[in-house]
């Protein structure tokens, strides 16, 4: 269930998140979990207080919320399903499976179906590589992924 959130509530709760980790060498990273663990996503009012509240730029604060593909700018759905882009993956046929499971929900990587129940994202290797292609499903890891477990997943993922 999404819930909307106040920007005021956003920005009181990642003030409270930045001033625990601001001490921490290199503290952008952890805070940027940290928010996304207590929103489900990296809500864009965050992003000036972080930058005001670390004294750099809100560009660099996008910059590394764009550059790594595990922050979300909006909230997930109930499952999440990430597929292996990596290259062991794509060698095995991931990237047409991506395409046959694209079509099977009816959305693209960083999209959530209408109904709310399946976000779709890109992944880049999740350690599985000798049995690609790979996927992960709730944060539990699926190797030798084919049509037929695909579609087991998005069945499942639609319930
Ligand atoms: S490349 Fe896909 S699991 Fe390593």
């Amino acid at each position: 269930m999404n819930i909307r959130i106040a920007e005021g509530d956003i920005a009181e709760r990642v003030r409270s998140i930045v001033a625990g980790l601001r001490s921490l060498e290199g503290p952008l990273l952890p805070i940027l979990h940290e928010i996304q663990d207590a929103f489900g996503y990296v809500p864009q009012a965050a992003l000036p207080v972080i930058a005001d509240e670390l004294n750099i730029s809100r560009a660099e604060v996008h910059g590394v919320v764009t550059f790594y593909h595990d922050y979300r700018d909006h909230p997930a759905g109930r499952h999440v399903l990430r597929l292996c882009r990596a290259e062991a993956c794509q060698s095995m046929g991931g990237a047409a499976l991506a395409e046959r499971i694209k079509a099977l929900l009816g959305i693209d990587f960083h999209q959530t179906t209408p109904d709310g129940s399946v976000t779709l994202e890109p992944v880049y290797c999740l350690g599985l590589c000798a049995c690609a292609p790979s996927a992960m499903f709730d944060g539990e890891v699926y190797g030798r992924l084919d049509d037929e477990l695909a579609a087991e997943l998005v069945e499942e993922a639609r319930r």
